[in-house]
């Protein structure tokens, strides 16, 4: 039976063999990667699926802020990576793992992502609308960087890591 526990009560290696397994090894290197240089994931937004001893899935938080060209700083959550093992995707799982760490994130600052529209708006309702002129540390397809919530700010400006993040949303 498959079971949602908080991703910090499972082993940071496994989590991080997963990863590896969903989007390579240079997965590093990505700009999701560099936009939360530095912080750590949120620990009440971040989840893993257990089916007894074997991690499924997890979905993973961060901190991130958006520096307004106006001098307006503005926190975001950067949600990501979410990974399924190969062998149960297409079972609903990744859809569990997103809507717990968006239920968790409910009332709290606007979400972003670097994803797939056709997944992450589909059944999420990310979408690309404010996020135009955001500039981040690398390069981006500007399709694919999708945000959420009341209030996001549709100006020019700079995503990055959260400055003095702390573990809470
Ligand atoms: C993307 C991922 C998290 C989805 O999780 P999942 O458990 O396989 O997906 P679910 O079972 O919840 O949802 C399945 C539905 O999503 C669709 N879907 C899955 N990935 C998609 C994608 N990249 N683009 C468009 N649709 C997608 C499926 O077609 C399916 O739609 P259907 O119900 O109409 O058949 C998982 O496939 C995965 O880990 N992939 C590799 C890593 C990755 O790309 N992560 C996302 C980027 S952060």
């Amino acid at each position: 039976m498959t079971q949602m526990v908080p991703i910090d009560s499972i082993a940071g290696e496994a989590v991080e063999q997963l990863l590896d397994r969903a989007f390579g090894r240079d997965r590093h290197a990505r700009t999701a990667y560099r936009l939360r240089a530095g912080t750590h994931a949120i620990a009440a937004l971040s989840f893993a699926l257990v089916d007894g001893e074997s991690l499924l899935g997890s979905i993973q938080c961060w901190p991130v802020q958006f520096d307004g060209d106006d001098g307006s700083v503005r926190p975001l959550v950067l949600v990501g990576p979410v990974a399924i093992v190969p062998e149960r995707q297409q079972e609903g799982l990744g859809r569990r793992l997103m809507e717990a760490a968006l239920a968790a994130a409910a009332g709290g600052p606007p979400l972003v992502l670097i994803g797939d529209p056709e997944y992450y708006g589909r059944f999420f309702g990310f979408d690309a609308a404010a996020t135009a002129q955001w500039r981040l540390p690398g390069p981006v397809e500007r399709h694919r960087l999708l945000a959420r919530g009341a209030n996001l700010p549709a100006l020019p400006g700079v995503l990055g890591p959260r400055r003095h993040a702390s573990a809470a949303a």
